[in-house]
């Protein structure tokens, strides 16, 4: 693939493009986002670009960290987090400049200077919901990927079906129980979730990385697996089982004015470790017990039809940069979209890269690509 031509503020004579790759977060996929940072960093081409990495540890402090892909990798089923550094990044909101500063533990303040673009690799609330994004309008900083409202609109699992289901893309029946819901009267929420034929699928609606996700086989077990999804997120999603394959496609946003770019579709196959379907220790402890294909053994008609609603999927939640559309394929042949992730998994050997490299572009230009879409976009309202 070719380079841009030189995006406004970066490529300047002599200047490489200053990237702040932020990772880690408060949400659960803290370590998910470090071990993507770690592949990102490694991928980053620094004769082009300039970086600043900035961990976001768990109870919120943004710090600057070591330029230490090793650090950030999952090994060995250790997972890894984002070390207190005592060296506090500030993002200057709508002041004279647009300069990251760093506070030491002992109140000092260097001038970090200015980035031409963030790479906010963060998974889940706080990250992927658009807060961080909103927080970088007010900056006026540019970001990779999709902007306030898609981000926050395809991070809650009720919204986005709400949106795909008025576009008319075909979504599988399901029931919502809100907090105040739950609160007010658990007995009919239970029954209007009952109502679907089992097994059900309760899940948080702003979660992911199939954190509190419960197959439910029968009304009685209900009650337990809405608590569970509740320790996640004060509402709750509660799906029928959809049996199908499941079918994912990437999308990179045209340059300029062109059209969305879609990937080859792939194949999530879960093929032991009695998982009972793609859970959190299938997707990132026990690799050995998934498959990922691409491209997927599918019809050619199946494969247009995914990524036609990929492609519909990601205009019509207005989505920048990038996204990884998921669906399920029926016996029937029937394709139902499952989610869109608007940060979707992002090491070499997730999805999305993979998806991509099936259909001829490489990580380093995936990363590549991604930055210079961002820095081509403008600033404020699109
Ligand atoms: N309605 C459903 N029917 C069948 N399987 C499901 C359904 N919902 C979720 N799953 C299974 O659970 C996994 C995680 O659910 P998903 O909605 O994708 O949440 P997350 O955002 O955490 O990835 C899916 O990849 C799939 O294996
Ligand atoms: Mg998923």
């Amino acid at each position: 693939m070719s380079s841009h031509p030189a995006a406004p503020p970066a490529d300047g004579p002599g200047r490489r493009t200053r990237v702040a790759v932020v990772f880690g977060g408060r949400s659960e996929e803290h370590s998910i986002s470090c071990a993507t940072a770690a592949s990102v960093l490694r991928a980053m081409d620094r004769e082009r670009y300039d970086v600043v990495p900035i961990g976001i540890t768990r109870e919120g402090h943004w710090v600057l960290v070591d330029d230490d892909p090793e650090a950030l990798e999952i090994r060995d089923g250790r997972l890894p987090h984002v070390p207190d550094t005592g060296r506090q990044v500030i993002v200057p909101l709508g002041g004279l400049d647009q300069d990251l500063r760093v506070v030491a533990t002992d109140g000092t303040v260097a001038d970090l200077g200015p980035v031409d673009v963030v790479f906010p690799l963060l998974h889940g609330p706080f990250g992927e919901d658009g807060t961080i994004q909103g927080l970088l309008e007010l900056a006026d900083i540019r970001y990779v990927g999709c902007g306030v409202l898609a981000s926050a609109a395809m991070m809650d699992k009720h919204v986005m079906k709400v949106l795909f289901s008025s576009a008319g893309l075909a979504v599988g029946p399901y029931t919502v129980i809100t907090d105040l819901d739950w609160r007010r009267d658990r007995a009919a929420a239970l029954d209007a979730a009952a109502s679907l034929h089992f097994p059900v699928f309760v899940k948080p609606a702003r979660a992911g990385s199939s954190m509190g996700v419960v197959k439910v086989d029968g009304p009685e077990e209900l009650e337990a697996a809405v608590d569970k999804a509740r320790s996640h997120d004060p509402k709750v999603l509660v799906e029928q089982g959809i049996a199908g394959r499941e079918i994912e496609c990437g999308v990179l946003q045209g340059r300029g004015a062109d059209v969305p770019r879609i990937s080859e579709v792939g194949e999530i196959t879960v093929v032991g470790g009695g998982h009972e379907f793609y859970d959190f220790e299938a997707k990132y402890l026990d690799e050995a017990s998934v498959r990922i294909q691409v491209p997927a053994g599918v019809s050619d008609g199946v494969r247009a039809q995914v990524r036609e609603v990929a492609r519909r999927a990601f205009e019509v939640a207005g989505c920048e940069g990038l996204a990884r559309v998921d669906c399920f394929v029926t016996e029937a042949g029937e394709v139902l979209i499952n989610e869109i992730n608007t940060m979707p998994g992002f090491t070499p050997f997730s999805m999305y890269p993979q998806a991509w490299a099936a259909s001829g572009v490489s990580y380093p230009e995936l990363v590549d690509e991604l930055i210079q879409l961002a820095l081509a976009r403008p600033l404020g309202l699109r």
